[in-house]
């Protein structure tokens, strides 16, 4: 598929998806999102690929979902295709890590593929929002629940309801982004943290993944049954005893992803 809205590239084993409509700050279009899936589907198809970093612009990560394309859409328009909904969920239900590296905007939908990725690294300059409701509908690829989630019911009920922006050290005090970076740092901060990932076993990668999201979707004593089973079902790979050989021999694993 050749790509109108989104640029892709591999460093290593890392692959970089980066969001690329600098004319309308990045938003979301609904081709955007056809071609994103497209380029997950092929990062999760290539063996050779452990982790993928999602990426924007200085400027903007993503200034929402196209208000321009959503203007004169019915209800029987959105309900009917479930506008928006199908592609965007290809982002989480990738498998491998993905990490979203965000600078300047981050709104509407921006900030919930931002939230959909397995963490956030943000640069100094990145502003997070759900300004939907000046718009005078509400955010719609998961933000009233992710947000809340991640930042607690106050603050995300307060960023809901009045639309105001978060600047990058008020996220990383709530907890909706890892770590800040300086802008000029970012995208290596970034390819370094998931190449560091890509260096691991990725089935053991991918179920530590799994476990950790299952503590968004169960109970405490679900989720602990979860990672019990995934933690003891790790001793029967191949990459278990080679990662604990390696440290009782004192030299690095030679993960085989088996
Ligand atoms: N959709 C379509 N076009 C957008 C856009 C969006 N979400 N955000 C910005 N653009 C376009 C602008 O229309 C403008 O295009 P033109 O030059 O052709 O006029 C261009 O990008 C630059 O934008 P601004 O001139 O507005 O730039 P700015 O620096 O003055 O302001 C901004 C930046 C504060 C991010 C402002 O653009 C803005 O408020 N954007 C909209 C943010 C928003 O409301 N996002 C939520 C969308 S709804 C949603 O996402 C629903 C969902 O949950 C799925």
């Amino acid at each position: 598929m050749a790509y109108n809205n989104i640029v892709i590239d591999t460093k290593g084993a890392v692959g970089i998806i980066r969001l690329d409509r600098p004319k309308a700050l990045n938003a979301l279009c609904a081709e955007l999102f056809i071609e994103l899936a497209d380029a997950l589907d092929k990062f999760e198809a290539d063996e050779a690929i452990g982790a993928v970093v999602l990426t924007g612009s200085d400027k903007a990560f993503a200034a929402g979902a196209d208000i321009l394309e959503m203007q004169p859409k019915t209800y029987m328009d959105v309900y009917k295709t479930n506008f928006l909904c199908n592609e965007s969920e290809r982002l989480a239900t990738f498998r491998k890590p993905v990490i979203a590296a965000v600078a300047g905007y981050a709104l509407g939908g921006g900030c919930e593929i931002a939230m959909m990725c397995d963490f956030i690294l943000a640069a100094d300059n990145a502003q997070f929002g759900q300004p939907e409701i000046k718009l005078g509908t509400i955010p719609g690829l998961g933000g009233t629940q992710r947000l809340t989630r991640a930042v607690g019911k106050s603050k995300a009920m307060e960023m809901c309801l009045t639309g105001r922006m978060m600047g990058a050290e008020e996220a990383e005090r709530a907890g909706l982004v890892s770590r800040i970076v300086p802008l000029a740092d970012l995208m290596d901060e970034a390819v370094k943290v998931a190449g560091e990932i890509a260096k691991l076993s990725q089935p053991i990668v991918m179920m530590c993944k799994e476990s950790v999201n299952k503590a968004y979707e169960t109970t405490l004593r679900e989720g602990i049954m979860f990672e019990r089973r995934v933690f003891h079902s790790t001793f029967s790979t191949e990459d278990q005893k080679e990662g604990m050989s390696a440290f009782a021999e004192k030299r690095s694993p030679n993960f085989k992803n088996r």
